[in-house]
């Protein structure tokens, strides 16, 4: 079992919800985290009749593409602001936690992009999504495997440490292993029919600075705001070496953990 299973769930449940979602933040700097999610569609494979659940939809983005793909869609986040723009777009969007969902047998697949990662435990999930679909429905997604933004994240912690925080504690993202993931879907009910750790060395659209900003609120909010500029400053000449570009870019260095399973 990998440390990030191992990690009690309720540490970073605590640290997870220690993140704002603002959409207009997330559109500017985060677009990209939508745009790459293409793949993951076509594994869905979304067609006219299809009835799919979209979890965690951010704004809509994908939603969207599901839904002029011929499907049904209900799409739900934790977040009012990734709701508010995702409902702009004329989608049936409803706030919902994703570890206590309340649908039952009526969804032919659960669809999710760049999500699972932020909610924990990982189990609550996969109950939920196994009572929301029809029998034999599958469940498709992607979401940060073990090493996701390994650069960055160790950069995060160790800077808090430093400043006598406890970096770990801050720490929200649960990124498991193919094995340990396969062995949580399988014990949840479902049929693995793919899974895999995909490395995808990620170009950002801006500054580490932002990324941090906006994907890392949970490390900051633990921090005095007078210090937070130092603990950034730290995580970019930690990350530099390894991330910044010969342009000065940055690219992050994702992993992705990509699966379809059915349930049994
Ligand atoms: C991800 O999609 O892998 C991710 C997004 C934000 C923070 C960390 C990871």
């Amino acid at each position: 079992m990998t440390s990030d299973t191992a990690r009690t769930a309720k540490a970073r449940a605590k640290a997870s919800a220690r993140q704002d979602w603002d959409a207009g933040c997330y559109a500017r700097n985060a677009r990209f985290v939508s745009d790459l999610g293409s793949p993951v569609v076509e594994l869905l494979g979304p067609v006219a009749g299809l009835r799919i659940l979209d979890l965690g939809c951010g704004d809509g983005a994908l939603t969207e593409q599901i839904a002029e793909a011929g499907a049904t869609v209900v799409a739900i986040d934790a977040s009012e602001s990734q709701i508010s723009a995702a409902q702009a777009r004329g989608l049936d969007a409803r706030i919902g936690d994703a570890r206590s969902l309340e649908f039952d047998r009526e969804f032919d697949a659960v669809f999710s992009n760049a999500v699972l990662h932020w909610i924990s435990p990982p189990e609550e999930v996969i109950s939920g999504v196994a009572r929301a679909l029809k029998p034999g429905g599958r469940f498709v997604g992607e979401f940060g495997g073990a090493g996701n933004v390994d650069t960055v994240r160790r950069a995060l912690v160790a800077a808090l440490d430093r400043q006598g925080h406890d970096g770990s504690g801050a720490d929200p993202w649960f990124f498991p292993s193919d094995s340990d993931y396969r062995a949580l879907l399988q014990d949840g009910g479902f049929s693995v029919d793919s899974i895999a750790l995909i490395p995808r060395p990620t170009p950002i659209p801006g500054d580490l600075g932002d990324w941090i900003q906006t994907l890392a609120g949970s490390f900051l909010a633990v921090v005095p705001a007078e210090e937070r500029d130092e603990i950034i400053s730290d995580v970019r000449d930690a990350s530099r070496a390894s991330l910044q570009q010969a342009d000065g870019g940055w690219s992050v260095d994702y992993v992705r953990l990509r699966f379809s399973a059915h349930l049994r």
